[in-house]
């Protein structure tokens, strides 16, 4: 099943079950917001799931971009991507928790036809302060899914303050053979929705407040599921990326971790660009210099003459069209490209600097201080060169 065709398969499902249809936001979040990206479908309707009334109504459903800077390291693997896509349903005060797995759950076996003894389930255990969601196990037993207690991985928070509470994830098993163990013990089962019951508000001080509502928020990884329809080994492999591997292999010969990090990257930077954000030293800015220096640092290990530039401009717009973006394909090739140089030059001056007599010790503090303040050398940046010259 094509993404497109997954997208409409879940809208309609759910348009069936009197949710409305949102348009998906940018990935910047809403003023106030304590995250720098939407890092999930909610974000956006914050304020909605705090009790202010969403003039769509109380049941909405919608596919949201969405950034996580936490998953950096385990880009790459066969699961995690920087910039996805979030299938999302909302229940504002309306139907609770049972309802909302239960569509879920046909959903996933008649609607999508995946097997149902393939699936498993994970639900709040309880702690000091919340008791167990027995309200999903009880649905969960009654499908007879096997289902997992957990006590941290089963609640669910928007950053450090913000709407939170219990959840129940679905996972879908990716393994040959019949499924074993369970959720927390085999990555095998893969994560692909997670259904929670919204019902407190985190403070700063890590109090919870009950909300003035209950809400359900749900979120399902696209590109996870489309993988696992397709029957693909990483989500690299399904369909959003196939632009992607037919363009970048043919312009750098990359091993397989390679290819899967420099694609990731550029698309998200791509897209973070679309969106309006710029290269900078602090904030989102940074998150995409952070993007882009890490793709160079790999390209450039074989050979230090390849160049963004090189990349199609269709590539580009073919992404910036998925996500519904207007800024024109030759800015965003053209603002990769002067940030591009910015790092090249960067290189060029810490290796000078780091080649002199005074750093070719162990660095103290003031060093790192020094080349910072002095030659706008970051940390990170300064241990990599080292490491290269060791
Ligand atoms: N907000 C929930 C999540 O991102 C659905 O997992």
């Amino acid at each position: 099943m094509h993404t497109e065709q997954l997208i409409s398969t879940f809208v309609e499902y759910y348009e069936e079950r009197g949710h409305r249809r949102i348009t998906g936001s940018t990935l910047l979040p809403p003023d106030g917001d304590s995250v720098l990206f939407t890092t999930s479908g909610m974000h956006p309707l914050t304020p909605h799931l705090e009790g202010r009334p969403h003039p769509l109504g109380k049941r909405l459903v919608n596919v949201q971009r969405c950034l996580r800077t936490t998953d950096l390291d385990e880009v790459g693997d066969a699961t995690h991507l920087t910039v996805f896509e979030m299938l999302g349903t909302w229940s504002l005060g309306d139907y609770e928790g049972p309802l909302s797995l239960d569509w879920g759950y046909g959903l996933l076996t008649e609607g999508l036809g995946i097997d149902p003894g393939l699936l498993h389930a994970t639900a709040f255990a309880g702690d000091g302060r919340t008791g167990p969601d027995t309200a999903s196990v009880e649905l969960w037993q009654g499908l007879g899914v096997p289902i997992e207690l957990t006590v941290d991985d089963n609640w669910w928070s928007n950053g450090p303050v913000g709407p939170c509470g219990p959840d129940s994830e679905i996972f879908l098993w990716s393994g040959e053979g019949p499924p074993r163990s369970t959720p927390t013990g085999d990555d095998r089962w893969v994560e692909v929705w997670n259904h929670v019951t919204m019902t407190h508000r985190r403070l700063g001080d890590g109090s919870l407040v009950p909300l003035p509502q209950r809400n359900v928020d749900t979120g399902l990884g696209l590109e996870r599921l489309a993988s696992l329809l397709q029957g693909r080994s990483s989500v690299f492999a399904c369909d959003v990326f196939d632009p992607w591997r037919r363009h970048v292999p043919a312009l750098w010969p990359l091993d397989e971790p390679s290819l899967r990090l420099v694609c990731d990257h550029l698309r998200s930077a791509v897209v973070v660009l679309g969106d309006g954000v710029r290269p900078a030293n602090t904030g989102r800015g940074y998150v995409l210099r952070r993007l882009v220096r890490r793709l160079l640092t790999v390209l450039w290990r074989d050979d230090p003459s390849r160049s963004i530039g090189d990349l199609p401009e269709e590539l580009v717009q073919h992404t910036l069209d998925h996500f519904r973006q207007d800024t024109r394909p030759g800015d965003v090739l053209r603002m990769l490209r002067e940030e591009e140089h910015r790092f090249s030059r960067l290189l060029d001056r810490g290796r000078q600097v780091l080649a002199r007599s005074r750093f070719q010790g162990p660095l103290t503090e003031d060093d790192f201080g020094y080349l910072h303040d002095t030659h706008g050398l970051p940390r990170d940046l300064i241990t990599s060169l080292r490491r290269h010259e060791d």
